[in-house]
């Protein structure tokens, strides 16, 4: 079983004053749960080099939320991978449904996102999972093979690729799949990472479960087979709920 993860994404939440947040986490960052679990938090650009500065021997990894595909050039407004590389960023998000939603991203969009990551060297956090509407209608297995075949580049393996499973209507919302319905959709994952990074580096990869994870509920949902770890939003703005679900490990 690989080393389970637990990221958190801020989203569009953070001012300086909530790296003291981050600071709580270090706290609690205690040697048996170091032991147990890897910690990431994904707060917003504008904190990353903060973050990272403030997490200089902590072994709390930070992350990106999204990243443009290209290097540089003439991109108002966007960040490359390597910018998120050079202030100190390890990881990334990449197709989130709020950037598939919100942002129109389409599973070539993500994928080139990813490969800019690698090029950068970070990992990648690559988010597939169904909306409401495409659960009715029985089409959340399809819908999520067909976006990890989009959206997982070939040079990928189980260094520098994560991947998140984020039931759309799940975010945000306080509803879970049932423990069976998140088992179903991640050994599907883990039987299409065989054919994406091969049989051998397929069970290494890390598969997170994420929306509305929160410490009461985490223990139950990070039990499931091929559940190797959270990615957690709001519960990630409050350090003792963050540790809470890291502790459930
Ligand atoms: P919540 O934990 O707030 O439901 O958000 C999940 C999510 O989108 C993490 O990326």
């Amino acid at each position: 079983r690989p080393r389970p993860l637990v990221a958190g994404n801020w989203k569009m939440n953070g001012l300086r004053a909530s790296a003291r947040v981050l600071e709580e986490i270090h706290a609690g960052y205690t040697p048996g749960l170091k032991a147990k679990v890897e910690l990431a938090v994904c707060p917003p650009a504008t904190l990353i080099g903060h973050c990272a500065q403030l997490s200089i021997g902590s072994r709390v990894a930070i992350g990106g939320q999204d990243c443009h595909a290209k290097e540089s050039g003439a991109f108002t407004g966007d960040l490359s991978a390597e910018m998120l590389a050079d202030a100190g960023a390890t990881y990334v998000i990449v197709g989130h449904s709020e950037r598939r939603q919100y942002h129109k991203e389409k599973d070539q969009d993500v994928c080139a996102k990813a490969v800019a990551a690698h090029r950068a060297g970070l990992t990648a956090i690559v988010c597939v999972g169904e909306t409401r509407e495409e659960r009715e209608a029985g089409k959340t297995l399809a819908v999520v093979k067909k976006q990890l075949r989009g959206s997982i580049p070939v040079e990928s393996n189980s260094h520098n690729l994560v991947v998140a499973y984020e039931p759309v209507w799940a975010i945000g919302t306080g509803l879970t799949p049932t423990t069976a319905d998140v088992a179903e959709v991640h050994a599907v994952i883990r039987d299409e990472l065989r054919r994406l990074v091969g049989k051998a580096d397929a069970p290494k990869v890390r598969i997170l479960y994420g929306g509305s994870v929160k410490p009461s509920n985490a223990a139950e949902l990070m039990a499931v087979e091929n559940v190797n770890g959270a990615l957690v939003g709001g519960a990630s703005l409050v350090a003792a709920d963050f540790l809470g679900i890291a502790g459930a490990y």
